[in-house]
């Protein structure tokens, strides 16, 4: 399973990128917001990183500007992923970029009816939101489970990237699903390190060591 973060912070980025798992980056406008200078020269740079796909989502809301906005997306880099939101004119605005050749990531998906459209009209990535369904006391790896399950009935090649995940948890269940990405904020990518035992386990192996250094010195 691939492993995306999901952020627009590009020191993060780097620091993840370093530890040799990372497979690609999302974003959003409310993540791009909070970082400073160009939206368009920050994706680039995260590109140059990251070498796999980016998505930058578009903030029109009408067909012909998501178009317009998309194919500009596009045009920063060859990783770059088109983000669009799980709407009537989003999914019309995926059809035609796809038919483009421009890899597409429809985002904002709650509902395995939504993702059938979605693959329908050639998405290359699907973005159910986990976490927000949890959220409001919706069982967010149960749309998950539906979705993989659709798509394997009919061979879409559209990927499942598991979105919106809060802890561990969520990526593991999502492995378990067979989804193909969890996106993570930078957080919990670094949870999936972490086990007290590890420490503790590494900890008494060099005491040991020492111990046995000394004596023999
Ligand atoms: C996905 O692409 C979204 O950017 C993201 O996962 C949303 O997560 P949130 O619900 O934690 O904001």
């Amino acid at each position: 399973m691939k492993i995306f973060i999901d952020t627009g912070s590009i020191k993060d980025i780097e620091t993840i990128a370093a530890l040799g798992i990372l497979d690609g980056v999302t974003t959003n406008p409310s993540l791009l917001a909070k970082e400073p200078g160009d939206f368009r020269q920050n994706l680039k740079k995260i590109c140059d990183i990251v070498k796999g796909p980016v998505s930058g989502e578009v903030t029109a809301t009408d067909y012909a500007g998501m178009l317009r906005e998309g194919r500009d997306i596009a045009k920063i880099d060859q990783h770059m992923v088109v983000k669009v939101p799980l709407t009537r004119d989003g999914i019309r605005a995926c059809k035609t970029l796809a038919g483009e050749g421009i890899r597409v990531n429809v985002t904002l998906c709650f509902t395995p009816a939504q993702a059938l459209l979605a693959a329908k009209v050639g998405a290359s990535y699907i973005s159910p939101f986990v976490g927000r369904l949890d959220d409001i006391s919706t069982n967010g790896m149960e749309l998950i489970r539906d979705i993989v399950e659709i798509y394997a009935n009919y061979d879409f090649a559209t990927e499942v990237l598991v979105a919106s995940c809060r802890h561990p948890i969520h990526v593991i269940e999502a492995a378990r699903l067979g989804a193909d990405i969890a996106t993570c904020p930078p957080a919990v990518v670094d949870q999936l390190f972490n086990h007290p035992l590890t420490n503790i386990g590494l900890e008494k192996f060099l005491k040991d060591w020492e111990k046995a250094q000394a004596v023999k010195a």
